[in-house]
């Protein structure tokens, strides 16, 4: 039989670490060593059928698993199929959707061997939504809308569905689908694990006082607040194997006067310190819709005060396009780690530019060994 090519004749090692450089230093998330401080942003691709990972994932996981950044987290992966954001959202709640990611992954991992994060999600009371581009807002019931889960009956905006405020057996279950997910996940050899609590989706609207106004244990102050979204990260740390690291997306603040400020991220950050939680990923918004002064690196702030504030590892996003921009982020202690979002769809190579500009050396499939740029350095199996 003809024995299949891969790129995996020798297992990889990290590319040669380069000290004039932040960004492309190594780090270490418990047993995990990322090559580099350049993360693929988790992106919905709004193209999975009944959860399940399609062609299209094949192609843009093997794109961003060959840009030379130093972790990939595949798009927000719906836990429980009323916990998609739309319907064409990924998810890992069965066996068939399991088994779709397993057939992209391993096909993607013949030819790279990058660390994979997953962001594990539920959308809460904003699932149930057209997909962008194709249509706007909530799904009406005619379009396929399902019913939609939230901490109170408190609805996102005008227009958008009433959700039912969660009863504890409610809760159990959500609790349950993120460790069963988790379970899925650590099947599928994925390395770490980043719980979506931003965004005003499940968690973050338990976290924001404008979608939380509940009155037993886990609403009013922040302490009560936070008691859910701890639950489910405790209960995924307990399923997710000990030398794999788990972080959060958080918010930073929900840009508005009632909502969840910075000082509260911090505390948050804490508490999940306390528990285990190798790493934040700081973002923004979502809980309302709110005037935000969008510029370039406009979250870095947040990024550093609830690194400084928690001691947590910190991830920055949001508008870091330029690879000065990134090292200075990483160089100036602002945070540990750059994602990158759209800058990545725009140029699947922009760690290669990046490592040009700054001086340093990131690893290149040998395929394209000839067009990259000074540097690029071949995977070890060929040096
Ligand atoms: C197409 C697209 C899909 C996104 N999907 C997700 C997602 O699944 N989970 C998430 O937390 N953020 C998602 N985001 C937000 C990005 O991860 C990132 O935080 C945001 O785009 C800001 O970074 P950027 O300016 O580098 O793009 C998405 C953004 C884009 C452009």
């Amino acid at each position: 039989m003809k024995s299949e090519f891969t790129n995996n004749d020798r297992q990889p090692v990290v590319a040669e670490s380069d000290h004039s450089s932040a960004l492309f230093q190594p780090l270490n998330l418990r047993g995990l060593t990322l090559p580099n401080r350049i993360v693929v942003s988790p992106m919905c691709q709004y193209s999975a059928s009944d959860g399940c990972a399609t062609d299209w994932h094949l192609l843009h996981f093997g794109s961003m698993m060959t840009s030379g950044a130093g972790l990939f987290i595949i798009e927000a992966t719906a836990v429980d199929p009323r916990g998609r954001i739309t319907p064409e959202c990924l998810g890992l709640w069965n066996d068939d959707n399991e088994e779709a990611l397993r057939n992209v992954l391993s096909r993607v991992r013949k030819y790279s061997q990058v660390p994979v994060g997953i962001q594990l999600s539920h959308a809460g009371r904003k699932a149930a939504s057209h997909r962008p581009f194709v249509g706007k807002g909530p799904l009406k019931s005619d379009q396929g809308a399902w019913p939609v889960i939230g901490p109170s009956a408190i609805p996102f905006a005008d227009g958008w569905q009433m959700p039912h405020a969660m009863s504890r057996a409610d809760m159990d279950e959500v609790v349950n689908v993120f460790a069963q997910a988790a379970k899925r996940a650590d099947r599928l050899g994925v390395d770490l694990i980043e719980l979506h609590a931003a965004h005003g989706y499940l968690l973050s609207a338990f976290l924001s006082p404008l979608a939380n106004q509940r009155s037993d244990e886990y609403g009013g102050s922040l302490e009560y607040r936070m008691r859910f979204p701890l639950e489910v990260f405790s209960a995924v740390r307990a399923v997710w194997p000990e030398h794999k690291p788990l972080g959060v997306r958080a918010n930073g603040t929900d840009w508005h006067p009632q909502g969840l400020q910075t000082e509260d991220a911090v505390i948050f950050a804490t508490e999940l310190r306390k528990l285990g939680c190798d790493f934040v990923d700081m973002s923004t918004g979502g809980n309302a819709y709110t005037k935000v002064p969008i510029g370039p690196g406009y979250q870095v702030p947040f990024a550093e005060a609830v690194r400084q504030g928690s001691g947590l590892t910190t991830v920055a996003v949001g508008l870091i396009q330029s690879p000065r921009q990134a090292e200075n982020i990483v160089a100036s202690g602002q945070a540990d780690l750059v994602a990158v979002g759209r800058a990545l769809l725009n140029n699947p190579h922009w760690p290669w530019q990046a490592a040009e500009e700054l001086g340093c050396s990131v690893e290149v499939p040998w395929q394209y060994f000839r067009a990259a740029t000074k540097a690029g350095v071949p995977p070890p199996y060929v040096r």
